[in-house]
């Protein structure tokens, strides 16, 4: 009887744990990535996202043109390497992980960040902490504004 009722809460506990685990994977935000087969700064890019604890999906791609343009990203200098998607909003370039975390909790009406060009010190680049570059908010009509200074 004793016995029984151990294995009962052992199986509970072990169930409830089981649980517990689904749900964090489930939370993990999922972000979709564009890039070039060959680009290693983009490859450097997705790590650093999946090392911040996102489902990074990567598809590789040599028209990256038509998908920042299908995605709402006209003006093209404000182009990068790399365009991603995270929950409807489009992530150009080098964005700090700190920059995409802010704009899913503030969640303003905009197509997206970007981060324009190649910045030297950004993570995915030289160097994790970004340095010496800004991170835009794009409108729909392709308004910029300084939503990070780095
Ligand atoms: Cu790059
Ligand atoms: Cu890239």
């Amino acid at each position: 009887m004793i016995n029984s009722s151990r294995w009962a809460s052992f199986f509970f506990c072990w169930t409830l744990l089981a649980v517990c685990f689904a749900t964090l994977a489930r939370a993990e935000t999922e972000i979709e990535v564009w890039k070039s087969p060959t680009c290693g700064c983009c490859s450097a890019w997705v790590d650093y996202m999946q090392e911040n604890g996102f489902k990074v999906i990567a598809y590789n791609t040599d028209d990256m043109v038509s998908v920042k343009l299908q995605l709402g990203l006209t003006d093209r200098s404000l182009y990068s390497c790399h365009t991603a998607l995270v929950d409807g909003y489009v992530i150009e370039g080098h964005v700090p992980v700190h920059d995409v975390r802010r704009l899913l909790v503030e969640r303003p009406d905009i197509v997206g960040l970007t981060a324009p060009g190649m910045p030297q010190l950004s993570p995915g680049m030289g160097s994790i902490e970004p340095k010496g570059y800004d991170v835009l908010s794009v409108s729909a009509d392709q308004q910029v504004s300084i939503f990070s200074r780095y």
